[in-house]
């Protein structure tokens, strides 16, 4: 005997109503908001003289001279250059411009794979990509250089002020033939796409920047995992936007010296090499299978069940990996989460971890919507860290500008140790930067929101730009 039509109805309605308790008892995120927020932090982070479309009210004009001051000790006969605009790149007052390409590459990537999900907030984000590349269409202006840097970090970060209130020289630290540094120049050209001229001038000259500028980038953004992997990662890009054979090339004669295919950051571009070069249009079908592979290895890394899995996870299910800034990792790992599962979703393959292992593009999709749901709240303190997102979240991030009060309301220069008293305050930030991820909980999921402990409560654009794209993915697709 078949149900009656009651019945039927009956077992409907039930269903409707355990699929709605269902959603209710978790968090239920809304990635819209997030999405907005997570953009919107990058105009916290604008260097340079604010456009009347400025959201962000309460940061000012800062780093107007940025560039016009040379030290000639370092580079005689150097020209001055406008180096106005940019990033700060975290919670102190530098342009560190690796980081930033990094962070640049990275919002155009989100906007590429996931623009097409961001509806109204496709305009900001294309605007914060701008904010980066005007810049870095300075940075690349005088023939023979690059610029890596704006600022002394050591003088900077001795300081806790606001950026508004810089009076300590800003002086531009170029890359050249004699100084090279292809990793910044190649991410830079990766962050332009376009620019062969920015490309080429990373490979004629190759060497590292921290052997050239050392201390100034060192430690702060000193590329540990070498300049081979930038180079690749801008042919890569450049093959993306040229589809010129001269990048096939020269990813062809480079591609064995991107060996760390577990790594993705602003450091080491591997990973992201080999899921960006599995899709490539016009590569060589066996060659992007071989990318294809190595990709596959890399979420093998990731998945938690796999039997070749590497990074750790918290008992409240965030990953980790060795490094300072953990967060980082959670987001550009779910990045790449997203962007291979549509390979392989889009090749029909499932993923293979050895003989005994296999995983749907699915899978890939909840791991990277477990991670972006833990930064949103779902978590052991219940607590989102996004600034600005749910009803907790981290007060006393460490940050200079979103720490001391904005111009709006004070308006005398604090002094570079005048900050001081902000810094070691127990009050909550005065302002708020929206949308700021910070660099969030210890293995044991906690979380002591104290501005002076950086490693844990200081946002970064790398953090954020990669995960402006999974938002976008989950803001259409909230289940999957
Ligand atoms: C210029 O560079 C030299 C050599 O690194 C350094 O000793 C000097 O302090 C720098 N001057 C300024 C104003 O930064
Ligand atoms: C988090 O929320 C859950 C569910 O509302 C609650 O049971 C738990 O006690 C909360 N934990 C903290 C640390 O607030
Ligand atoms: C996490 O908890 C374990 C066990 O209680 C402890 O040994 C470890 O030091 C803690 N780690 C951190 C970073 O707090």
């Amino acid at each position: 005997m078949g149900m009656g039509f009651m019945q039927r109805l009956v077992i409907i309605v039930i269903g409707s109503l355990l699929c709605v308790t269902g959603t209710s008892l978790g968090l239920k995120h809304n990635y819209g908001d997030a999405l907005t927020k997570s953009i919107l932090f990058f105009e916290g982070q604008r260097s340079g003289k604010l456009p009347p479309t400025q959201r962000m009210t309460w940061r000012k004009d800062s780093g107007l001279q940025d560039g016009f001051q040379v030290n000639h000790t370092l580079f005689p006969a150097f020209p001055q250059v406008d180096l106005v605009g940019g990033y700060y790149d975290a919670g102190d007052n530098i342009k560190f411009n690796f980081p930033m390409a990094f962070s640049t590459t990275m919002l155009a990537w989100s906007v590429i794979e996931f623009g097409k999900f961001m509806g109204p907030d496709l305009d900001h984000a294309v605007d914060a990509i701008g904010w980066a590349t005007d810049y870095f269409l300075k940075a690349t202006s005088v023939p023979g250089f690059v610029f890596a840097e704006v600022g002394d970090p050591i003088f900077d970060h001795n300081c806790w002020e606001r950026p508004e209130d810089m009076d300590q020289p800003r002086i531009g630290f170029a890359v050249s033939k004699d100084h090279p540094g292809s990793e910044v120049s190649a991410e830079i050209a990766a962050a332009l796409a376009a620019s062969s001229i920015v490309f080429d001038f990373a490979d004629k000259y190759r060497g590292s920047y921290s052997g050239s500028l050392g201390s100034m980038v060192c430690p702060f953004y000193c590329d540990f995992g070498g300049y081979q992997d930038e180079l690749v990662w801008g042919a890569a890009w450049l093959l993306k936007a040229t589809k010129l054979p001269y990048y096939e090339n020269y990813i062809d004669q480079n591609i064995q010296n991107v060996k760390n295919i577990g790594e993705f950051g602003w450091d080491s571009k591997d990973a992201g090499i080999n899921v960006l070069l599995s899709e490539v249009k016009h590569i060589k079908s066996s060659y992007s299978m071989s990318f294809m592979a190595s990709a596959d290895k890399f979420v093998c890394a990731v998945l938690p069940e796999s039997p070749s899995v590497s990074v750790s996870y918290s008992k409240g299910g965030l990953l980790f990996k060795p490094g300072g800034s953990n967060m980082q990792h959670a987001t550009a790992t779910s990045f790449l989460l997203l962007v291979h599962a549509s390979h392989l979703y889009k090749a029909k393959r499932r993923l293979h971890c050895g003989a005994n292992f296999f995983a749907y593009p699915s899978r890939l999709r909840k791991l990277a919507k477990s991670q972006v749901d833990y930064i949103l709240g779902s978590n052991p303190l219940n607590m989102s860290y996004m600034v600005g997102y749910g009803p907790k979240f981290p007060l006393r991030i460490h940050h200079r500008a979103s720490s001391l009060p904005s111009l709006v309301n004070y308006r005398s220069q604090v002094h570079c140790k005048e900050g001081s008293t902000y810094f070691e305050s127990q009050n909550p930030n005065p302002n708020l930067l929206v949308g700021a991820v910070v660099g969030g909980p210890d293995i044991n999921d906690s979380y002591e929101d104290s501005r002076a402990d950086f490693v844990h409560s200081e946002p970064t654009t790398y953090i954020n730009a990669p995960l402006v794209g999974v938002l976008a993915h989950f803001n259409i697709h909230h289940h999957k």
